[in-house]
């Protein structure tokens, strides 16, 4: 009778994670901002920017106006995430 060995060849997926660090800042409205503006842009043509709560509002609807995938509920959270973590002032 053959007996064949069964190896455990234990492919473990190492080395995925170093790239995977987000640079959105916690807070809520994250996931929206992630998920909306990652289709097009980016991360950092976002997280470089510093504006005003006024310019993040206008910039989104100019953003919704290109098709940004934002629900009517997700956009005043999302500009409130914006403007508080990419405002005018705002440390990095
Ligand atoms: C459908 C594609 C698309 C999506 C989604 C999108 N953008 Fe844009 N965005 C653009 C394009 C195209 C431009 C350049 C033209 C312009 O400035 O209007 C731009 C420009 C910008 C700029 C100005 C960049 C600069 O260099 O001055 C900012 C800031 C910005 N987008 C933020 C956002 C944010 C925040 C979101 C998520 C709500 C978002 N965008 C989602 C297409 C998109």
């Amino acid at each position: 009778m053959r007996r064949s060995a069964v190896w455990l060849t234990g492919v473990l997926a190492f080395g995925t994670q170093a790239g995977e660090r987000s640079v959105w800042p916690e807070g809520e409205g994250r996931e929206i901002a992630e998920r909306a503006c990652s289709q097009c842009h980016d991360p950092v043509v976002i997280t470089a920017s510093r504006l005003s709560a006024g310019q993040w509002s206008a910039r989104v609807d100019a953003m919704l106006a290109k098709g940004a995938k934002v629900g009517d509920d997700e956009i005043d959270p999302l500009i409130e995430y914006l403007a508080t973590h990419f405002g005018p002032a705002s440390p990095r």
